[in-house]
């Protein structure tokens, strides 16, 4: 495997990516990591990654040097590169204007890293300091420029270095040349699949477990319902998962998830009913942010009294991923609503965690949970907040509102699926913002709700915009809507991007 040491860069989750789509498993650790750490973990090579930070500052990220002893190809991207140089006796200073963007490269020499790649190529770089000595026993082998030292090696030492970023897509080249060091300097097999991960995981979990017991909180999400599969391929019925209906799922969503779990995958799944507790928790409470609380902390409270009564449980599994992780490490953002999700568990029961997710990305999750023979349902859902309907309904929350948000939004989802866009659209549902409009229905007037339909385009949910859905299905979902739900005369398209507004509406 391939070790990448986090300096920090915005790209760096992309470089251990590259590395698993070449078939080669990759991981980020910290920086601060030892070298004798680092032995342990029996990598067959090392990625410096890029950082914001010039190897002269202050606060400067470091290495341990006898990392540069292990006798392992070490590769350095960016300020990986400068560190590496700064490190084994040569100079790095300020570049004489910062380069950012596209930029051509020639190559000066050969090296391993470029084999089989053209002399010139284009790449991205992104930097203010740059190597303007190379230590001794190194040699240059590409330049442009404003960076004369574009790319370094020192063979017999198995050290490289490149100033450009070749795990961006804008470099050309650039998954050609990390192959060129995975498969060609580190000769790594490439044979690392999600079969493969399957089949180690559960040999690390059998492992752990031994003949003790897991429990697991199911939300019927790709997460928890991939953690949970995966646990009972490893450990069968030593797997028990508790699966807290709070009342504001979406429509069947409950007995959907059940069926799926026992009969589906004989898993031992606890059902709690919940709804009238939550429900009466949340009477006469308005604000968003105090609803959210009262259902994070509900839900622990019902987990947790459903855990108590169960015998001999060591462990809880949840679906940490690994951008759970490296978020929580490194984002200092503002809370602009406090999400509530089961990953939030535990902190104060006593259970040893089984995360064995969190070294994928959420795709990686998919493919997983497709390999494990989810349906395609589940494995491709659209993202569902944990407090579930509650913030889809404005204001207070009450069964009468849950069920038009919940029959709004069974047609809103059938219909994009006939139309053969859930795929293309994120994520998309219905809210109920409590406004009560004049209407006129069979010559009657009405005074009853609008519907909002939410839908949006987006990659991670940080930002979004909203879909553009044919006017003919925009028709057919309003006209239903209208129709099929009680109190119901109005429908009206949320046309707002992320920022500035939020993709939920509380
Ligand atoms: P916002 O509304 O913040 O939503 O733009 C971004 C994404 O996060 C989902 N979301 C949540 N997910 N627990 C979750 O697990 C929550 O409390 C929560 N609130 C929002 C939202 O559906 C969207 O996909």
């Amino acid at each position: 495997k391939i070790i990448v040491l986090d300096y920090g860069s915005q790209y760096n989750q992309l470089i251990t990516r590259r590395i698993r789509e070449i078939g080669v498993f990759s991981e980020l650790h910290p920086h601060h990591v030892t070298a004798s750490e680092l032995k342990e973990l029996e990598p067959t090579g090392i990625i410096l990654s890029g950082g914001p930070n010039s190897v002269y500052g202050e606060d400067a990220f470091s290495i341990d040097p006898e990392i540069f002893e292990l006798g392992i190809p070490i590769l350095g991207i960016c300020y990986g590169m400068q560190l590496m140089s700064f490190h084994l006796g040569g100079e790095v200073g300020r570049a004489g204007k910062r380069e950012y963007g596209k930029a051509t490269i020639k190559r000066e020499n050969d090296s391993d890293l470029f084999t089989a790649l053209p002399d010139e190529q284009q790449v991205w770089m992104s930097h203010g300091d740059h190597v303007t000595k190379v230590p001794e026993g190194f040699t240059v082998d590409a330049s442009n420029e404003s960076c004369p030292i574009a790319a370094i090696s020192y063979k017999e030492k198995g050290f490289y270095g490149v100033q450009f970023h070749p795990e961006v897509k804008h470099s050309e080249f650039g998954n050609d040349l990390l192959r060129n060091f995975v498969m060609g300097i580190c000769q790594c097999s490439g044979e690392w699949s999600m079969e493969n991960f399957i089949e180690l995981e559960v040999e690390k979990i059998r492992d752990q477990v031994k003949d003790r017991k897991v429990l697991c909180a199911l939300s019927g999400g790709v997460d928890s319902s991939v953690v949970a599969v995966l646990l009972h391929r490893a450990i069968g019925d030593q797997l028990t998962c508790i699966f807290v209906d709070h009342g504001l799922l979406r429509k069947n969503e409950a007995d959907d998830v059940m069926k799926m779990f026992r009969e589906g995958f004989n898993i031992n799944v606890i059902k709690v009913d919940a709804q009238d507790r939550f429900l009466s928790k949340l009477k006469g409470v308005n604000d968003p942010e105090q609803k959210r609380k009262i259902i994070g902390n509900e839900f622990i409270y019902v987990f947790e009294d459903e855990a108590s009564k169960l015998k001999d449980i060591d462990y809880l599994a949840q679906g940490t991923l690994y951008t759970d992780i490296i978020e929580s490490g490194t984002q200092t953002a503002q809370t602009i609503k406090s999400h509530h999700n089961v990953g939030g568990l535990p902190e104060r029961m006593e259970f040893d965690l089984i995360e064995p997710l969190n070294t994928l990305f959420k795709d990686e999750v998919r493919v997983l949970g497709e390999e494990l023979g989810i349906p395609e349902h589940i494995v491709w859902r659209q993202p569902f907040p944990g407090p579930g309907l509650a913030i889809r309904v404005l204001g207070e929350v009450t069964e009468d509102k849950l069920e038009i948000v919940r029959e709004s939004d069974a047609i809103l989802r059938e219909e994009i699926k006939n139309a053969g866009l859930d795929r293309d659209i994120w994520q998309y549902f219905t809210v109920l913002p409590g406004i009560q409009s004049v209407g006129v229905m069979g010559d009657q007037r009405t005074y009853d709700h609008a519907i909002g339909i939410r839908a949006v385009t987006s990659v991670d949910g940080m930002t979004s915009d909203w879909a553009r859905i044919p006017y003919d299905v925009l028709q057919k979902i309003s006209t239903r809507i209208v129709n099929e739900v009680d109190h119901v005369n109005r429908v009206i398209y949320d046309i707002t991007s992320k920022p500035p507004s939020t993709i939920e509406w509380e």
